[in-house]
């Protein structure tokens, strides 16, 4: 049976297309996520594509996920550098967490260098534009 993965946008991620794309590209979320239907097809995988600009709502789906994912792949956008709420509920799961970023964050400012999401990810795919959906699908593919 195919297994569902939960695939996490943060805040501003449905800007892109739009949102700087010098940096993020020129692809909409909505293209990255038939994109990420599509591998995840070919992989024996489903996927819950959602994205939210509020931390709230973000931590309420990690909770949920334990009972219903088999991982998840999350791009908290820049939660990631500020969420400690975000990490505690990640670190309270245990299916396989893959970080996501569309830009490489270890070339921009000091402040998106530091990421919570990290300390509770398996991995992390940074720098390769929306290739990183395709790369974090394939890394679950694995792990699973
Ligand atoms: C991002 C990088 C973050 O620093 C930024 O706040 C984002 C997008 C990325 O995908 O490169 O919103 O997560």
């Amino acid at each position: 049976m195919a297994k569902p993965v939960l695939i996490i946008n943060g805040p501003n991620l449905n800007q892109l297309g739009i949102r700087e794309p010098e940096i993020y590209g020129t692809q909409t979320l909505d293209e990255i996520m038939k994109l990420c239907s599509e591998i995840a097809a070919e992989l024996d995988l489903t996927t819950d594509f959602r994205q939210s600009n509020n931390e709230g709502e973000i931590v309420d789906w990690v909770q949920e996920s334990a009972l219903k994912h088999s991982s998840i792949i999350i791009n908290a956008g820049a939660y990631s550098h500020t969420s400690i709420a975000i990490l505690d509920a990640l670190r309270n799961i245990t299916i396989p967490i893959i970080e996501v970023h569309l830009s490489n964050i270890y070339q921009r400012e000091p402040y998106r260098q530091v990421s919570y999401i990290s300390k509770a990810a398996k991995g992390v795919i940074c720098g390769f534009g929306s290739d990183g959906y395709d790369l974090a699908l394939r890394a679950v593919s694995k792990l699973l």
